[in-house]
């Protein structure tokens, strides 16, 4: 698909993206990471750029094949993410964080293929950084959004997020429903904004969420 569907609507608009899972090395041939396909965030990146912006996505490794006229930076760890992600942000004027970040990794990084031991393995790990706080702390001009993966109480926890994040608002997902979601071509959110604002958006292919999500931040930016 070419820019046949491009409007200008956001043609004076930066957009900073994140997407996919992040690896954690345990040693040269294994890692820790998560479930994250990586559809949603690239759904976004192709919904914003056809929207008329321009488009940094920052991506953990996935399948995907990156968006035509995205610029596409491919990173591996939290900490490579971090290092991107921070030096991107600055003239941004909006930012999306769809990546799910490992929040620990193992404490040391073995140079040498593990070898396997009688009995059972115990795994240091450490936290990584928390990229989207960082981004809540620095922000100046940006309209910063976030995603949240939750199993219970998805609108408490998100609305905590938001918060302590300090965002403008929050894609919530609830990753306990098996049928959409993560490797799923479908998603159904929960889009929540710092001035309460709830708006549910039905179950639809990840493409059409994400247009969905692209005009209600729309709207936001035009109401002030
Ligand atoms: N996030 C991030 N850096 C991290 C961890 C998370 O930028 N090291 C971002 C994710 O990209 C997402 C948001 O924070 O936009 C929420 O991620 P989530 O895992 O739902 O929440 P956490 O704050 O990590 O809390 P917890 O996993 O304990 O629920
Ligand atoms: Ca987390």
């Amino acid at each position: 698909e070419m820019d046949t569907n491009r409007t200008s609507q956001w043609k004076d608009k930066k957009v900073l993206i994140t997407a996919g899972p992040t690896r954690e090395a345990l040693d040269p041939v294994r890692f820790f990471t998560n479930y994250s396909s990586g559809k949603m965030g690239y759904a976004l990146a192709q919904a914003a750029m056809e929207n008329g912006a321009e488009v940094v996505l920052i991506t953990g490794p996935t399948t995907l094949t990156p968006p035509q006229n995205v610029t596409t930076i491919e990173v591996s760890s939290a900490d490579e993410m971090f290092e991107q992600v921070t030096k991107h942000y600055e003239n941004m004027d909006i930012i999306i964080k769809t990546a799910a970040v490992a929040d620990y990794r193992p404490a040391s990084r073995n140079n040498h293929k593990m070898k396997k031991q009688q009995g059972p393995l115990t795994v240091e790990m450490e936290r990584t950084r928390d990229i989207l706080h960082y981004l809540g702390q620095h922000k100046k001009k940006q309209f910063l959004v976030g995603f949240a993966a939750e199993t219970q109480d998805v609108k408490e926890y998100g609305r905590k997020k938001l918060e302590k994040k300090n965002l403008d608002a929050i894609v919530l997902n609830d990753v306990s429903r098996k049928d959409i979601g993560f490797d799923s071509d479908q998603n159904e959110v929960l889009f929540m904004t710092r001035d309460g604002k709830e708006q549910a958006i039905e179950q639809n292919s990840k493409r059409n969420i994400a247009k969905q999500i692209i005009q209600l931040i729309d709207y936001e930016l035009r109401k002030d």
